[in-house]
């Protein structure tokens, strides 16, 4: 076995119901702390969702100042507003109740609030210095794993995204509460799940720093989310299944913060970035295709990870490896999640474009178990349209 690392967060939660003892959960671990920020998207205050949290936060003698402006692929201009506000609150600790924007703009006002360092200066690998403050995460998709993830996506200028990837980025505390997510619509429910399965694909599957505990839960992970994906689809309302969800994202987290995403990943972005698919949805799009064109070079992966998705796939490796592929398409369309690039708005034109992009995501794409080259990708999107 090859030497590895491993990293999480050290304390985490998973039950139902579980935000509503928020302010006693800070209370115990941080007792000394009185001023905090909640950090959330309007659309998620609207749910009135944050309603019991944070009546359990001021039942616990916290002040609570809440920061609502998120926005889906948080832009630069929304991290810095959020930290001046922090700043001048003298807020003391962090709490990212949301989806994955919410959870990664909640991580870098915990970096940024202490004024070492600029947001600029942050992105890359290992560049954050220093403490920071108290940080908790309460997810409220399915999806991203942010809550135990050191990695955090900002968008910068119009199109491009970029990331901060440090370990004072996973929090002190994680609580999984599938209540939160009951009214999480189909369309967001399908997109943020299959992010959630490409995590722990591409973990398991990375050409750098795959390792025992990531496959493990890479493998775990799929299992919980390939089969309750549907059935949360089908039927919001199933706890059970909610909160299956939410730790099958999790250990997808887990896994991807320590053996990092791929090529599903690079082509994503620019389909975010450029034409403001959300997150999911732009993995879900070129999952499949890019699944293919991987497939002679992950052919005994794949094939271990169909007995997971596709128990019932016979024959040889690469006909398992072919089932996996099937199985997850088949389970796309399950969810009545959109299939293809057109019918989110890109022309064919806007297939050169995209391909330059992505291959400005060297991080991402060195990850990959076959290299991609601007023609592979522009096929690839080929494909996808
Ligand atoms: N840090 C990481 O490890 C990591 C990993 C993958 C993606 N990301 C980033 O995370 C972001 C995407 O996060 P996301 O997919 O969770 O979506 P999101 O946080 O952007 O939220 C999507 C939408 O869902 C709504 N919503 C969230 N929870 C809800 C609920 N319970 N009920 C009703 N509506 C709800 C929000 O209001 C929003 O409109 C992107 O910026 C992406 O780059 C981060
Ligand atoms: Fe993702």
């Amino acid at each position: 076995m090859s030497a590895f690392q491993f990293r999480t967060v050290p304390h985490l939660i998973g039950e139902p119901g579980a935000s509503s003892q928020l302010g006693t959960h800070i209370r115990q671990q941080f007792p000394a702390v009185r001023r905090v920020m909640l950090v959330t998207d309007a659309g998620f205050l609207a749910t009135g969702l944050v309603d019991t949290p944070l009546r359990s936060l001021q039942e616990a003698g916290i002040e609570v100042h809440v920061f609502s402006d998120v926005q889906a692929d948080p832009p630069e201009a929304v991290v810095l507003a959020a930290v001046e506000q922090a700043r001048l609150f003298h807020v003391e600790l962090v709490i990212g109740l949301g989806g994955g924007s919410s959870m990664d703009v909640a991580k870098l006002i915990a970096v940024l609030a202490p004024g070492r360092q600029t947001l600029g200066d942050m992105y890359g690998i290992g560049k954050v210095q220093g403490a920071r403050l108290p940080l908790v995460q309460v997810p409220t998709t399915a999806g991203t794993g942010s809550e135990v993830t050191n990695i955090s996506i900002v968008t910068t200028g119009a199109t491009s995204k970029m990331g901060v990837v440090a370990p004072q980025l996973y929090a002190d505390l994680a609580i999984l509460d599938a209540r939160l997510t009951l009214r999480l619509p189909p369309a967001v429910t399908a997109a943020t799940g299959i992010d959630a399965m490409v995590h722990a694909i591409e973990a398991y599957t990375t050409a750098h720093l795959k390792n025992p505990l990531s496959d493990m839960l890479a493998r775990q992970a799929l299992s919980l989310l390939s089969s309750n994906l549907a059935r949360v689809c089908r039927n919001g309302q199933d706890l059970a299944a909610r909160q299956a969800m939410l730790l099958g994202a999790m250990l997808a987290g887990q896994a991807f913060s320590n053996a990092p995403v791929a090529a599903v990943h690079a082509l994503a972005y620019p389909i975010g970035g450029m034409f403001h698919v959300p997150h999911g949805l732009s993995n879900a799009l070129v999952l499949p295709h890019v699944l293919r064109f991987n497939l002679g070079h992950a052919t005994s992966l794949y094939a271990e990870l169909a007995a997971i998705v596709s128990p019932q796939a016979t024959g040889s490796e690469e006909a398992r490896a072919q089932a996996l592929i099937d199985a997850l398409q088949a389970l796309a369309a399950e969810t009545g999640i959109v299939r293809t690039l057109r019918e989110v708005g890109i022309g064919e034109a806007d297939l050169d474009g995209l391909a330059e992009a992505a291959m400005q995501q060297t991080r991402l794409l060195g990850n990959n178990p076959r290299s991609v080259t601007l023609s592979d990708a522009r096929a690839i999107y080929a494909a996808a349209w």
